[in-house]
């Protein structure tokens, strides 16, 4: 099997923001920062990986600051971890006020690609060589939250089948809604 360093298939995409990109508010689009969160994971896992991927999931997105329009926006991208035909690529996203030369770090998250073949089914990817105790760290925590998302999904479809909602009534008592049905069940 082909092992190949993390640092050959780091990507940057760097753009500035434009007005087009303001929401209401005059702040850029959550969207915005999403959708180029999307192609540098792309481009980071397909430079690995030597195979077209697709996005499988998309780990929680907190941003935890504001991007500015004006402001030059760089997201990092990192395989952190590969598994048969997926991998993690984490994606650490800055704004820089380019008049002031501050920077901002405005989040960081975790896509999970695979890679698929040319006939649109999961294709094995190469190993990764880690040769830095930073590149061991990321790689045993993506395996962490591997385990964690896979838990997660289980509860998610327990949740979905176990849900009896005639027993359940009683603990909307305390939020905020009100019951006025208007059909009856299904
Ligand atoms: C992602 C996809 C290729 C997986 O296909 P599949 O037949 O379900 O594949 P498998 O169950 O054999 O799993 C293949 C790998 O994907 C991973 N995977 C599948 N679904 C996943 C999910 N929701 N989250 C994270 N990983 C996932 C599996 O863990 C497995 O990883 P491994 O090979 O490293 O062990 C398929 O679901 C797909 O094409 N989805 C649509 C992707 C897409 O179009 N994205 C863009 C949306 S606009």
């Amino acid at each position: 099997m082909d092992y190949f360093p993390v640092e050959a298939s780091q990507t940057t995409i760097t753009e500035l923001m434009i007005p087009a990109y303001a929401n209401f508010g005059g702040k850029v689009h959550g969207g915005v920062i999403l959708s180029l969160m999307d192609k540098v994971a792309y481009a980071c896992a397909t430079k690995h990986a030597r195979h077209y991927c697709v996005t499988a999931s998309v780990d929680t997105v907190d941003f935890r600051s504001p991007v500015e329009v004006g402001e030059l926006v760089s997201l990092h991208a990192s395989v952190n971890y590969v598994g048969n035909s997926s991998l993690e690529i984490g994606i650490r996203t800055e704004a820089l006020n380019i008049r002031s030369g501050r920077i901002k770090h405005t989040n960081t998250s975790y896509f999970t690609m695979v890679a698929v073949g040319e006939d649109g089914k999961p294709t094995p990817v190469p190993g990764l060589l880690l040769q830095r105790h930073e590149d061991i760290r990321r790689f045993l925590e993506a395996m962490r939250r591997r385990g964690l998302a896979r838990r997660y999904r289980q509860d998610q479809q327990n949740l979905k089948t176990a849900l009896e909602i005639a027993q359940e009534i009683p603990l909307l008592q305390s939020e905020k809604c009100r019951i006025a049905l208007t059909d009856h069940p299904s």
